[in-house]
């Protein structure tokens, strides 16, 4: 088929990220509360979830549908789910897909780099919120450390993976850690984006005071360590690209909240119990593994994605810049969707 598929506001479906587990073995307050996403928590059952055949199906018939090129493993933590190299091996045998990255804590990675690369895993983007190892164990809500991650880091490069880390910037968290994460990475061969701390799910109470916006982060870095726009890489990328004026590394500031960017957003998520959502802030999502499991035809399947997506019209993040009573809404928690 391959058409371009369009929703109601003409953005095409690009982007797959699927979520592999809604478990993490981190508690960072400001997605997995540890006083929420406590031993009383009711995760996923195993029933619910997708096997990895079921995904590796479906993203078939997202390639199949849309022309997917771009593959992404979430989670809650992706390496949490058992037997998970198995899965890159089957997305990387699917025709048509030319990169397929995951977002990881990295705690895991020292165990795993190797093989995810070994069976078609292209890139990683690890999240680490500072490095100052006292504030690192608070945010984390586990009391790891932050070397955990930094071995995770080298353990991707030494993979021969490509690696984006990923820093959540909020007030009254991490702010004083902007500059010095810039400088420690700037000669380590990542790239380092800062994301503006959003209101996903309803569990970690944003609040707008919170948020550090992406003029603020420039400026922070921009006056110690010069810095200059580059474009984009290609379109509907979320982070605004930023290189350093002496020619070292680039780093890049993700503005869903000040500057969103939802007019070229072509990401569709799967959720580990099989739903399409088509916004990282919907209520909900549209149900696509019942209807497989009830033996749905793989045109029906294809025609139900057809469908969702030609129906889809959200754009949270630019309604919330003129609105910020919107977040109220009932939404997805982020450890269910993997950002
Ligand atoms: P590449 O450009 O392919 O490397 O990846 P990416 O930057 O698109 O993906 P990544 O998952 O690393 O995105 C970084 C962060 O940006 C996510 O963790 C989210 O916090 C945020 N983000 C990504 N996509 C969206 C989106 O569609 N809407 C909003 N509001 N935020 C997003
Ligand atoms: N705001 C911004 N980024 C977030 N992430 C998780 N929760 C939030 C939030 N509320 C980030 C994680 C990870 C990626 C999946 O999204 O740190 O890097
Ligand atoms: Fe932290 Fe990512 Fe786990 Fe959320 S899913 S608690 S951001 S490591
Ligand atoms: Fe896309 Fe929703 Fe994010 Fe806007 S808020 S960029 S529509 S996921």
């Amino acid at each position: 088929m391959n058409s371009l598929l369009t929703d109601r506001l003409g953005r095409p479906l690009r982007d797959l990220r699927i979520s592999v587990t809604d478990r993490c073995n981190f508690r960072c307050r400001y997605c997995m509360p540890p006083e929420i996403f406590d031993k009383n928590f009711q995760f996923l059952p195993k029933t619910d979830v997708l096997s990895l055949e079921e995904i590796a199906y479906l993203t078939k018939l997202f390639v199949k549908t849309a022309g997917i090129k771009k593959l992404r493993i979430t989670g809650g933590e992706p390496l949490m789910r058992q037997n998970l190299p198995y899965l890159f091996s089957l997305l990387n045998e699917i025709d048509g897909i030319e990169d397929i990255a995951m977002t990881t804590n990295g705690a895991l990675l020292p165990k795993y780099a190797k093989e995810l690369k070994e069976n078609g895993l292209n890139r990683v983007t690890i999240s680490i919120d500072s490095l100052n190892d006292e504030k690192f164990r608070y945010i984390n809500g586990r009391n790891i450390g932050v070397q955990k991650v930094l071995d995770g880091i080298e353990a991707a490069k030494d993979a021969g993976l490509q690696v984006k880390l990923n820093m959540v910037v909020k007030r009254g968290m991490n702010e004083e850690d902007i500059l010095p994460m810039a400088k420690f990475f700037k000669d380590k061969d990542v790239i380092l984006r800062y994301i503006e701390y959003m209101d996903v799910g309803n569990s970690n109470g944003w609040k707008l005071d919170h948020v550090i916006s992406k003029k603020e982060i420039f400026s922070i870095i921009n006056k110690e360590l010069p810095l200059e726009p580059v474009d984009a890489n290609y379109t509907g990328e979320v982070a605004n690209r930023f290189r350093y004026k002496d020619g070292e590394n680039e780093i890049g500031i993700i503005s869903s909240v000040t500057d969103a960017f939802c007019s070229t957003c072509s990401r569709a998520r799967l959720s580990a119990d099989g739903k399409l959502i088509t916004c990282l802030f919907a209520s909900g999502g549209h149900d696509l593994r019942d209807y497989l499991r009830n033996g749905a035809t793989e045109e029906e399947m294809i025609q139900r994605i057809i469908d969702i997506w030609s129906n889809r019209h959200d754009r949270y993040s630019e309604e919330r810049l003129k609105n910020t009573d919107k977040r109220q809404i009932k939404k997805i928690e982020m450890s269910h969707i993997g950002g």
